[in-house]
């Protein structure tokens, strides 16, 4: 955690400052440590070498593993190697990138998309294109780190507006006439409360403003939507207008983000995103992956209903042992404990019960809402979300009494 103060203080040797930083942390509870997973992400992973049921996953279909997705990246490494050796705009846009982006085009119902080397890519690049110096943006307080950071290198003015508060939005809207553009931006699912923003009115607010929306749907892809086209099918907006940011990373269960808008846009973006044009291109197997997993996406609506069956189910269970969630919507169940060393306390009382159910704390979520944010996958068996139930309940007193922890 830098603080102020070190900027006028003498820094010192590096270790001393290093030092200095790692007890800032170790005091504020937000210290962090890699854990290592030795196994695939399926419903029960090991940890540490411990097998524990896995509540902290972003693979929702279990499309990771999915045999169909593992061939397709056998096969695209034996015939075009393991990376991609340069650039797209020199000589890393291989075929499957082809593939991949008219695939993704058709699913989201775009004229076209563009493959990144990753979300947090796709963001901090997309919106230095959109806007700049004398525009605006106009983002939500929940939205993603990669997007608060796409719009600090924009170096657009950003008003934050309360969290999917249509009001504050409207009023920022109509004190802001004189900036040149104003791009609203939202994540579609928020990634650490799981809700949906409300994409029809920030549409229309848009309409009526001259504004354009940005729709980061990293938790919406694959999920929501009649074939896990994401947010906006889930809303059946029509309008072309809206620029949709995603990434395989999480339900298609691959790597790379991807921005899916009008020809004029994406041509624009090979030309000035940085994150698009400063790097390689992403590993043959991972394209390959995403391609097929996408295909097993759109033709298994199954996975989705059993993803959000188990999710309900263990919203439910939790409820009725009297924990405290939040308000989801979707496979994001967060269990708010509030200060960062309680959350941390709960999880391990948690894995010593065999449930992996991670703690998630400041700067990812605001203070004093640290929390446990609980996954679900497709994947999952239902003895497995029964296991996650029974564990929750071995530690509902200490989750409780927070002395005891
Ligand atoms: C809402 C949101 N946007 C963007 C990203 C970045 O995506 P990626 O992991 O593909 O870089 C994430 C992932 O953490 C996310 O949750």
């Amino acid at each position: 955690m830098t603080s102020k103060t070190h900027l006028t203080e003498p820094q010192g040797k590096l270790e001393n400052w290093l030092d200095a930083e790692r007890e800032a942390l170790e005091q504020a509870g937000l210290r962090r440590h890699l854990r290592t997973v030795m196994s695939a992400p399926t419903g029960t992973i090991n940890l540490d070498g411990r097998d524990v049921v896995l509540l902290g996953s972003n693979n929702y279909l279990g499309l990771s593993t999915h045999p169909k997705v593992i061939a397709a990246a056998v096969e695209a490494t034996q015939i075009f190697g393991t990376g991609a050796s340069g650039s797209r705009l020199i000589s890393g846009n291989n075929e499957l990138y082809t593939t991949l982006e008219t695939n993704l085009a058709k699913v989201k119902g775009t004229e076209a998309a563009l493959v990144f080397s990753s979300g947090y890519a796709a963001n901090t690049s997309i919106i230095p294109v959109l806007v700049g110096e004398g525009d605006l943006i106009l983002s939500d307080a929940l939205n993603h780190a990669s997007i608060i950071d796409g719009c600090r290198l924009s170096r657009a003015t950003k008003k934050v507006y309360r969290h999917c508060d249509m009001e504050h939005l409207t009023v920022l809207l109509s004190e802001s006439t004189t900036f040149r553009r104003r791009l609203i931006v939202t994540d579609g699912v928020f990634s650490m409360d799981g809700d949906i923003a409300p994409l029809p009115d920030i549409c229309d607010l848009a309409a009526e403003h001259d504004a354009m929306v940005l729709v980061d749907d990293a938790h919406g892809f694959g999920v929501l939507g009649g074939n896990g086209s994401g947010t906006v099918a889930h809303f059946g907006l029509e309008r072309t207008d809206i620029v949709q940011m995603g990434t395989f990373s999480k339900a298609v269960g691959a790597l790379g983000g991807y921005i899916a808008g009008s020809h004029a846009l994406i041509e624009l973006l090979i030309n000035r995103a940085r994150g698009f044009i400063f790097t390689t291109g992403l590993p043959p197997a991972t394209l390959a992956a995403a391609n097929a997993a996408l295909d097993v996406m759109r033709s298994a609506p199954e996975l989705r209903q059993r993803l959000f069956s188990h999710a309900k189910c263990l919203k439910i269970a939790l409820i009725d042992l009297g924990y405290t969630l939040l308000p989801s919507e979707t496979q994001i169940l967060p269990v708010v404990l509030g200060n960062p060393q309680r959350a941390t306390s709960v999880a391990e009382v948690l894995l010593a019960e065999g449930v992996f159910a991670p703690a998630i704390r400041p700067p990812a979520v605001p203070p004093d809402t640290s929390r446990l944010r609980l996954t679900v996958m497709a994947t999952h068996t239902e003895a497995e979300i029964q296991r996650a139930i029974d564990g929750f309940a071995a530690v509902f007193p200490e989750a409780h009494y927070p002395q005891n922890v």
